[in-house]
């Protein structure tokens, strides 16, 4: 019994995780947490262009601060502009019922959403926009299909379009499927520029969604060093009572 819930358990985790969806258009990334150069241009990214619709309801900025080892002056010069104080948290501009009268969906707190949806997924999120003039924002997502969220990054980005192939399936029924993205007005960054750029948010964003996590690590590490010098000892000490038993 007690084996099958196991069983079910780990069978289950890969399905949870595509669940998140991205219809296999998810592409890796290296969000490294520890090069805290990524997570304070990150961080610059997000308050340019992400806060004034994202809120990050968990995050303060003097905790910013201590984990990016920026002083107080910096803080305030790179990441607060609009005349916050340090203790306060990531809060955005703009109210919720605005928000959800705009844009048809309140731009939701990101604070977990590395978390709850993986980095991975982020990443190609915000890689995945694509003109489709169907939509009110002009734009859709290959990641989430209608995301109401405009392509905020165009600029940089560019504008890509969806280019499709046809394929049969398995009954021989010819079908559309994505095949890729092809750069219809170049932006003001190079495609490589705009993949550290958003890898850089992203690895900002995994950093939010736990911020305790490098702590963590390094603390799990010492915990093993401890088990393997305790059991060291605790095994030369049994030797030791035992060696007249036999
Ligand atoms: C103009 C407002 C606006 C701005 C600016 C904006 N977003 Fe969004 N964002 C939205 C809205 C609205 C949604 C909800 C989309 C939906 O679910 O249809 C969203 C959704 C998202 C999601 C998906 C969350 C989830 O779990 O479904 C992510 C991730 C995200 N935004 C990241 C960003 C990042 C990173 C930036 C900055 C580069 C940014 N957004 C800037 C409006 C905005």
């Amino acid at each position: 019994m007690i084996r099958k819930t196991i069983a079910c358990i780990l069978l289950g985790l890969p399905l949870l995780a595509s669940a998140a969806g991205g219809g296999g258009h998810i592409q890796h990334v290296n969000a490294d947490i520890s090069n805290e150069a990524a997570v304070q241009r990150g961080a610059k990214y997000y308050v340019n262009y992400c806060l004034g619709c994202h809120s990050a309801q968990y995050v303060r900025y003097n905790r910013l601060a201590l984990d990016l080892e920026l002083t107080e002056d910096q803080l305030v010069e790179n990441l607060m502009f609009t005349g916050e104080r340090p203790h306060d948290t990531m809060e955005n501009a703009i109210p919720s019922t605005d928000s959800a009268n705009w844009f048809g969906r309140t731009p939701p707190d990101l604070s977990l959403t590395a978390r709850a949806r993986g980095d991975d997924w982020v990443y190609s999120f915000l890689k995945s926009f694509y003109v489709d003039p169907t939509k009110p924002t002009g734009v859709n997502n290959l990641v989430l299909e209608g995301a109401s969220m405009p392509h905020v990054l165009w600029e940089l980005q560019g504008i890509q379009k969806a280019v499709y192939r046809t394929d049969l399936d398995a009954e021989g029924h010819p079908h559309e499927v994505f095949d890729h993205f092809e750069l219809v007005q170049p932006g003001a960054m190079t495609p490589e520029q705009f993949d550290v750029m958003v890898q850089d948010l992203t690895t900002f964003l995994t950093y939010i969604s736990e911020p305790v996590q490098l702590k963590r690590q390094s603390l799990g590490i010492k915990v093993i060093l401890f088990l393997v010098v305790l059991f060291l000892f605790a095994f030369l000490y049994k030797k030791e009572l035992w060696k007249d038993v036999h």
